[in-house]
């Protein structure tokens, strides 16, 4: 985000907040010029508050150019296959070298069934590029780093570096693909062991019926715009996590840790930043006990919505990742979740049972700018 809208941003910040700070005061002291106030309980001023924050974040607009340039005409088509004979390539990562270092066209690459074992990257100038699997039964992409696999310089590479498959361009597509990084679920308290199946960190990226295997930080879902549509997801602890915007519809979100998991560690860290994990529609099951999300940034923004919950959820739903100041500023809400898990009665107090009118936000591809980018 550039300078000048971080500048607007705050100065609306500030507004916001001048204007709450001297409704507070009133109430403290009620005045004839506004007789609503003085009976007006603290309650009543902090929902009020809060809507005017919901209305508020709900009504940002994301783009930096507010017109996505997405471009959907396919201008070519690549073939990968196994099989030399039958393909243009036999690895994905040479469909995706043999493109400019600068793609300007939207380019389909078409992955025949097979399972492929290679660590893929699309670097950042690579933009429109379409990967098309066979189903995602058929069409696998598997490698097995971690976080303490040692890097080029002979270092542990890192959680970020431990992708399977990395996307650094603008408008992705993948469709009908297998993601997975084979490490198996860590024992508890194993250090080192987070490996990330697929990480994402463009803008104005759309997944449709794929899948995401791993078990600790399965998806690293970490910076733009992504809307998650039909796509499976399975991990351990934290499976998808990082400060994206992203708006998951029908998705299947499927548990695999042996005791304690978390499913979410969203990890927006500041007021300025709108980022935040929306679930509408979809379904979490699994074993273990699970949390819905855990504050991995101070500000961390989660919902689900009309999703079906397992009986794995922990009644409390969510962790402050060990710091309670976080309960002041993190946001996580349900709204007419079903199903055994969904219960929002044992939930942690500071999280919420969103009303028609505060979950409206969060509910459509609005949340994602979606009717501006998202095409097939
Ligand atoms: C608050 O005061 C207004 C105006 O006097 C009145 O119409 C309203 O019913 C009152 N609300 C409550 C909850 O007492
Ligand atoms: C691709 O995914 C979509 C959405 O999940 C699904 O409806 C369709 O059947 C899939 N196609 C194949 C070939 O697997």
């Amino acid at each position: 985000m550039p300078g000048s809208q971080h500048l607007i941003l705050l100065l609306f910040l500030l507004l916001l907040n001048s204007g709450s700070a001297k409704i507070h005061t009133k109430s403290l002291r009620p005045n004839r010029h506004h007789p609503f106030l003085s009976n007006q309980t603290q309650a009543q001023l902090v929902e009020r508050q809060f809507m005017r924050w919901v209305n508020f974040v709900g009504g940002l607009k994301h783009s930096i150019f507010h017109r996505a340039m997405n471009k959907v005409f396919p201008s070519f088509t690549l073939i990968v296959d196994k099989n030399p004979a039958t393909g243009d390539f036999t690895t994905i990562q040479g469909a995706i070298d043999s493109l400019p270092f600068i793609n300007l066209v939207r380019t389909v690459i078409n992955v025949n069934a097979g399972v492929y074992k290679e660590k893929v990257s699309i670097s950042a100038m690579r933009a429109f590029i379409t990967l098309q699997g066979a189903g995602a039964d058929k069409t696998v992409v598997e490698w097995g780093d971690t976080a303490e696999t040692p890097g080029p310089n002979g270092k542990p590479m890192g959680t970020h570096d431990s992708a399977t498959f990395a996307v650094n361009s603008p408008y992705f597509i993948a469709k009908n693909i297998t993601f997975k990084n084979t490490t198996p679920v860590p024992k508890p308290g194993a250090v080192g062991k987070q490996a990330v199946a697929f990480r994402i960190s463009a803008d104005t990226a759309a997944f449709v019926g794929c899948k995401f295997l791993g078990a600790q930080d399965t998806l690293y879902d970490h910076i733009g715009r992504h809307y998650y549509r039909d796509c499976y997801i399975e991990g351990s602890v934290d499976f998808i996590f990082g400060n994206a915007l992203s708006f998951y519809e029908g998705c299947h979100v499927h548990a695999i840790a042996n005791n304690v998991g978390a499913l979410t560690a969203q990890n927006r860290m500041s007021m300025l930043e709108d980022t935040g994990f929306s679930f509408v529609n979809c379904k979490v099951t699994g074993s273990g006990a699970l949390y819905l999300g855990r504050a991995w940034g101070m500000f961390s923004r989660v919902i689900f919505a009309y999703t079906y919950m397992d009986n794995i959820i922990i009644p409390t739903g969510w962790y402050n990742w060990g710091d309670p100041n976080r309960e002041m500023t993190v946001f996580y809400g349900q709204y007419k979740c079903f199903g055994p898990g969904s219960n929002h009665n044992g939930r942690v107090t500071w999280a919420r049972e969103l009303t028609d009118e505060e979950a409206k936000p969060f509910v459509s591809l609005s949340f994602i700018d979606g009717t501006e980018w998202i095409k097939f």
